[in-house]
């Protein structure tokens, strides 16, 4: 199946890269972060985390194992979920204060990614709106290596510390943009299913359809053979297409999806579930982090710029909000049949990983059967049904397609090209599935 899939194209891509952090899973391993930073030689860090998770054993874990380790720290929590440019500015101006020779980030998607740039910020002294592409800030790179960074994830779906990206909503567009630069990676990342035993069942499902989304769109994703070469590596872009590195993940990641993620939404004592996902999560964060996801995330964007008077549950968000994982996964049952016609083969697989029915189907059908094992798996763990269940109506659809289609990078990732038109018609297919 590979090798047809990554056949050389006319000016393709012969090359990709792969970046991981140096990571460490397992049941416990938080306790190891003090030992790390020793080893680092560092004297003085930061602790980046949120103020829901202040005062819980994790970050009590942290403390001590930091006291243990002789290694000063100061631990800054303002960071909120969905941070936007005044986040990272802020957080910046925290670590460059501190006189800190790193950072460790503990908290889900919103800490770890407001660490990576307010690091930026504060080394390079560059105002974060100036890492944005064109037209939101001026594309500069980020200018070279960042403190060490260690990333420690408190939610299942992420994948943040495997990525060299840092999604953040700019403010005075009131939407969520990407910086992306492989300096952004951490250094490490502990990654221990024990930070999550506590989570409520609806960020799990949650974040649980960020992770199985990030597999099923990379695995989708178009052919790194179909990106340009690049003659100088700098120019080679971290959203460079599915490859063979990416494929050896997703499918076990999409296999843990359909295993685990009904049972970790029921049960909170399910430590085998739960310890699965993340174990699913790290693997796809790997996975998208080398490839990078098309249309389900970059739709997301549409969801979450545009939503009003909502409040989901479990959530401790005073603000309207839409958590991630459901403006990704709210849409993809509708993105996957449009994409499929043009790599069915993949998106049959893709269906089959997830365990969907698919007896008696054929490649045509590839889109169909994927599309309702999604709406399966949504209604199993109580997802809303559809844009209308989150207070959208008719009137937002064309303001989506029109927020969306600006995520450029992501859109051309899929494997079918589409217009403002096609995102129109996938939107008016969200509004409900059942
Ligand atoms: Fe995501």
């Amino acid at each position: 199946m590979g090798c047809q899939y990554y056949a050389p194209c006319q000016n393709g891509a012969t090359s990709f890269t792969v970046a991981i952090p140096k990571l460490t899973f397992g049941r416990g391993c938080l306790i190891e972060v003090g030992e790390r930073i020793k080893q680092q030689q560092l004297k003085r860090v930061a602790v980046f985390t949120d103020i829901n998770l202040l005062d819980t054993s994790i970050i009590a874990t942290v403390k001590a194992s930091l006291a243990a380790s002789n290694v000063d720290f100061a631990i800054y929590h303002d960071i909120r979920i969905e941070p936007c440019n005044d986040t990272v500015t802020q957080a910046a101006a925290f670590y460059k204060a501190g006189k800190f020779d790193g950072a460790i980030s503990v908290g889900g998607g919103s800490v770890i990614d407001t660490t990576k740039a307010a690091l930026a910020v504060a080394t390079h002294n560059v105002p974060i709106m100036d890492f944005f592409a064109p037209p939101v800030g001026t594309g500069k790179a980020v200018p070279g290596p960042l403190p060490y960074h260690i990333a420690c994830p408190t939610t299942s779906g992420t994948g943040s510390e495997s990525t060299s990206l840092s999604v953040l909503r700019v403010n005075e567009l009131n939407t969520k943009f990407v910086v992306a630069h492989p300096w952004l990676l951490p250094d490490a990342a502990l990654v221990d299913p024990a930070n999550c035993d506590s989570l409520p069942a609806n960020v799990v499902a949650s974040t649980g359809f960020d992770l199985l989304c990030h597999a099923l769109e990379c695995y989708t994703s178009k052919a790194h053979t179909q990106w340009d070469e690049v003659s100088n590596p700098n120019a080679r872009q971290l959203i460079q297409g599915a490859n063979p590195f990416s494929d050896l993940f997703a499918p076990e990641a999409l296999r843990i999806a359909d295993q685990y993620l009904v049972r970790g939404v029921a049960s909170q004592t399910d430590s085998e579930a739960r310890d699965q996902l993340m174990w699913g999560a790290t693997l796809a964060g790997i996975a998208f982090g080398n490839s990078g996801t098309h249309l389900p995330h970059a739709m997301s964007y549409g969801v979450t710029h545009l939503m009003h008077d909502i409040t989901t549950r479990d959530y401790p968000n005073p603000e309207p909000f839409v958590p991630h994982g459901i403006s990704v996964i709210v849409n993809a049952p509708s993105i996957f049949e449009y994409t499929a016609s043009a790599t069915p083969d993949r998106h049959l697989e893709a269906a089959q990983y997830l365990n969907a029915d698919s007896q008696g189907a054929t490649i045509k059908d590839a889109g169909e059967v994927l599309s309702k094992r999604l709406i399966q798996l949504m209604k199993d763990t109580h997802m809303p049904n559809g844009l209308r269940e989150l207070g959208f109506t008719h009137d937002d659809i064309k303001p989506m397609a029109e927020s969306s289609i600006r995520q450029k990078r992501a859109i051309n990732n899929a494997p079918r090209e589409s217009n403002l038109v096609d995102m129109e018609n996938i939107y008016q297919s969200s509004m409900s599935y059942w």
